[in-house]
């Protein structure tokens, strides 16, 4: 069987864990030439080794020099994308009242300067039908304590999408924001510390604001990227795709 990405060439921010890895694997899995980037060299090795057909480079996705040297091995070694999944990203915890400078720089670095320059800096090579896509989150349509500066910068990249598809309008390329719900990572565990049974905690808590009565798997949220990625949504563009279980549509 074809795969749905046959010939593509997929770039994965943040391909070393969670929702970036699952997708990583699934888009090779569907005949994608994949690069995934990360900050961490023994992540980025061990991750490459379980996706097979990939290629991990270390970048900074808050760094353009980091971005840009990395656009330049993939235009020699590529010459263009087809597809980019704008994933990196991530946050912490801290409630209005002591929300630090390098709390709000770290988030929206990650989250807003990342997204921005991940998608400008690839602008050169992206093919003619490319599609863009970035990660939103449940958090920016609904209300979390502790959240606000995550939750912000997550509405920052959903409003990217509406004026970037304007921006490319001649370009013949789609920007979509998939926003995931909770999903069992790495990322979101974390959140809750490094005891396990807190963790649970978390995550049973999260399940039960949640109309599926679950987390997501990060599988799930590969398989809506793909959706993304694919010709299969030719026609979406500078959507919000959620994929949250109903977390936020009540
Ligand atoms: N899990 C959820 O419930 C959930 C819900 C909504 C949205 N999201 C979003 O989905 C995306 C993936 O989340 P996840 O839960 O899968 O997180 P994760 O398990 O923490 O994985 C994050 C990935 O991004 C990389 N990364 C982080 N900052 C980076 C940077 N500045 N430059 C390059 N790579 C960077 C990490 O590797 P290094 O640390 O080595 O750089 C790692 O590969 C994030 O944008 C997150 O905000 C997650």
């Amino acid at each position: 069987m074809i795969g749905k990405l046959e010939g593509k060439i997929a770039i994965v921010t943040g391909g070393t864990s969670g929702i970036g890895l699952a997708t990583a694997k699934l888009f090779a899995s569907e005949g994608a030439t994949v690069y995934i980037t990360g900050r961490r060299q023994a992540e980025l090795d061990a991750a490459v080794a379980q996706i097979g057909n990939a290629t991990g480079v270390q970048v900074d996705s808050s760094k353009v020099e980091q971005l840009n040297a990395f656009y330049e091995r993939v235009k020699a070694e590529q010459g263009r994308i087809d597809v980019l999944f704008a994933n990196a990203g991530g946050g912490s915890m801290l409630p209005l009242g002591e929300i630090t400078e390098a709390h709000y720089y770290d988030t929206f670095d990650r989250n807003v300067k990342g997204t921005l320059f991940t998608v400008q800096q690839a602008l050169p090579l992206l093919a003619k039908n490319a599609s863009v896509i970035l990660t939103g989150s449940t958090a920016a349509s609904t209300g979390t304590p502790a959240f606000s500066v995550y939750a912000a910068s997550k509405a920052a990249i959903r409003s990217f999408a509406r004026n970037w598809i304007l921006d490319l309008k001649d370009r013949n390329v789609r920007v979509n924001t998939l926003s995931p719900g909770a999903t069992r990572t790495p990322g979101l565990v974390d959140l809750a510390g490094p005891d396990a049974a807190q963790q649970q905690g978390l995550l049973d808590y999260l399940a039960s604001q949640i109309p599926l009565g679950r987390v997501g798997e990060p599988e799930e949220i590969a398989k809506a990227a793909l959706f993304l990625a694919s010709g299969d949504s030719s026609f979406v563009n500078g959507s919000e795709l959620f994929a949250d279980g109903g977390q936020a549509q009540v």
